[in-house]
């Protein structure tokens, strides 16, 4: 996904739009560029790579005005370039386009305007609606009409910022299936594809729905339907603060995250509970007996380390409320005909709240009559309003493209779910809910103990085993589970291809990967099946295999066959992943800052795919 940002006032757009799409830069770097609002017409500075490469290009050849639109790119249609980022002008210069989305039907559109004699520069489908919304505009003269009529012929999604030569006072905002926010100042309003964006400048904004337009003046914003209707909207007043989206001293927004992990875990369990301990409370979520008693199946459904989140609940609401869990990518569920109904409980698990995928999933599954569910950390994002119902997992701004604490709060949702459910269903006894919530409550302060005594031991690994080129993540049950996400995460900032495997399952050909100082990762915090994973681990280290364990302290055993061992506080058996997975997210971290990639910032990724 991209991101986009939007400047009218009185002052010069250009800082505004620079410092906005610095904020932005987690949903996309390929490329960069602004287009403001001058004198002689519209100017455009772009520039391939990060945002940094744009303000060294304004430097040297300046642009300034007092309306102004910015765009950071996750490319889609045509490689990153100069040539291929945004803004784009329609011919003629008059119109000048940002775009967040994909137009799906661009060739098609492109093909009757070079029809029409129209020239294309770039290989991107943002092009065609630059002059899409010009060809409209030369018929009509007026700019809103022109960008209504345009988004009538667009198939895809959008959230588009668009200028033009003639209207020096104005930019027109629209939104279909990717974010848009219209910001709210003093004598000067703003658009942005999130808050970070403008959060130095206002907290207060409207958020576009789907097909909605937004004609944003210094003093004035109207919003229309597609049918151009003027609409009202309530403000929807954002309660981040500036400093959540600094670094706050550390030198990644991944490592400063990681470290937020005790306080959000221990945000995400209170409140949730009754005064005496006894019940969850989730938020006013309507899942009591009287909706529960109607489901024969959940289905749990999201990507990347959301879907590992999800993944740790399917596990335990199958062995605690013994109901059948599916738990699928979204990519896959939505095009597999899957087989759900009313009895079908369809919960998705998203960060931003934005992801293409899981989006679609959604409205699949309240289309087929489910009930969804949605555990989602970015308020009143698209997924947050889509669903049935919706539990916050209050982790605060995640910026780092590699998710760390999100995950932890995602788990700690499904915890949360899990006994909510059990206890409606009657399938847990008080005093092992009193067992588990007690557990719980010391999470936060065990986090804190892995993250105050891990790192040397974590470092002197690292630093053991940096040219590693293969690694494997190995487990058994929830130990399998965190060694998917640990082993994603290894890829996503240290660029080191690695591989989860089922413990069990390693002898059935892939050990033949294995060979001398082959880098494994056993995750053995599952005591009930300890013994079986530490002969997983005795297989692989007789083929050379060096091992790093992560086991539950009192586990001392392990030592005989590992190399070296990170040890966990104990705790309940179902709770052991958030756990286990500060070691692997420590370990990733570390292993890319020896390596010396760009941590928050990894190449191809964005840290929320609002395109399929
Ligand atoms: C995780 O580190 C990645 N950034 C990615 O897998 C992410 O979890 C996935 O794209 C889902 O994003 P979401 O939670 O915002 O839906």
């Amino acid at each position: 996904m991209c991101g986009i940002v939007g400047y009218v006032g009185r002052h010069n757009a250009v800082p505004v739009l620079i410092s906005g799409l610095e904020s932005l830069e987690y949903r996309g770097y390929d490329s960069a560029g602004v287009a403001v609002l001058q004198n002689d017409g519209i100017g455009i500075r772009k520039a391939k790579g990060k945002v940094d490469n744009l303000r060294t290009l304004l430097l040297n050849n300046p642009v300034s005005g007092k309306v102004g639109i910015g765009h950071t790119r996750w490319a889609t249609h045509g490689a990153p370039s100069d040539r291929n980022a945004h803004p784009h002008f329609s011919n003629g210069e008059v119109i000048a386009v940002v775009h967040n989305g994909i137009i799906e039907n661009y060739q098609e559109l492109k093909d009757e305007l070079e029809a029409k004699g129209y020239k294309f520069e770039s290989e991107t489908d943002t092009e065609t609606a630059a002059n899409l919304i010009y060809d409209f505009y030369k018929e009509c003269n007026d700019l809103l009409e022109a960008v209504r009529l345009t988004l009538e012929r667009i198939e895809g999604s959008y959230a588009l910022g668009v200028l033009c030569s003639d209207c020096p006072d104005q930019i027109i905002a629209a939104r279909k299936e990717s974010p848009l926010i219209i910001g709210i100042g003093q004598g000067e309003n703003f658009i942005a594809s999130d808050i970070p964006a403008i959060l130095e400048y206002t907290r207060d904004a409207y958020i576009l729905d789907d097909k909605e337009l937004a004609l944003v003046k210094a003093d004035s914003i109207q919003i229309f339907d597609i049918e151009g209707n003027e609409i009202e909207k309530s403000v929807y007043s954002y309660k981040w603060n500036v400093e959540a989206a600094q670094k706050s001293g550390y030198d990644h927004f991944m490592l400063k995250e990681i470290y937020e992990q005790p306080k959000v875990v221990k945000d995400n369990l209170a409140h949730r509970f009754s005064e005496d301990g006894k019940h969850i409370e989730l938020d006013g979520i309507k899942l009591g007996k009287e909706q529960l008693k109607n489901i024969n199946q959940i289905y749990i459904v999201a990507c990347g380390t959301a879907y590992y989140a999800g993944l740790v609940g399917k596990y335990l609401l199958e062995r605690i409320v013994r109901i059948p869990v599916n738990s699928e990518v979204a990519s896959e569920f939505r095009y597999k005909d899957p087989l759900i109904d009313e009895h079908t409980l369809v919960i998705v698990v998203s960060q931003s709240g934005e992801t293409a995928d899981t989006l679609s999933a959604l409205k699949l599954a309240k289309d087929r009559g489910a009930r969804v569910l949605a555990i989602v950390n970015a308020v009143g994002s698209s997924i947050a309003r889509e669903a049935d119902d919706v539990l916050y997992t209050l982790a605060g701004f995640e910026i780092a493209v590699a998710s760390t604490k999100a995950f932890s709060a995602q788990v700690t949702a499904m915890y949360l779910i899990t006994l909510h459910i059990a206890q409606e269903l009657g399938k847990i006894s008080d005093e092992d809910f009193a067992e588990i919530k007690t557990a719980l409550d010391k999470l936060p302060s065990q986090i804190n103990d892995i993250l105050t005594k891990a790192v040397p031991a974590i470092r002197k690994f690292v630093n053991k085993y940096i040219g590693s080129k293969n690694v494997f993540y190995i487990g058994r049950g929830l130990d399998y589970v965190v060694g998917m996400e640990g082993s994603l995460k290894l890829k996503e900032i240290a660029y080191l291809h690695s591989e989860p495997y089922a413990a069990g399952e390693l002898k059935h050909g892939p050990i033949a990967l294995i060979e001398e100082a082959t880098l494994v990762v056993g995750v053995v915090t599952q005591e009930s099946l300890f013994d079986k994973t530490k002969s997983n681990i005795k297989e692989v280290k007789a083929r050379g295999a060096k091992v790093l364990a992560i086991a539950m302290k009192g586990n001392s055993s392990i030592e005989e066959v590992a190399d070296d061992v990170i040890y966990i506080p104990r705790t309940h058996w179902m709770l052991t992943s958030i756990l286990a997975n500060i070691p692997q997210q420590l370990f990733a971290y570390y292993m890319a800052l020896g390596l010396g990639e760009d941590i928050d910032k990894p190449r191809n990724l964005a840290k929320s795919v609002t395109v399929e």
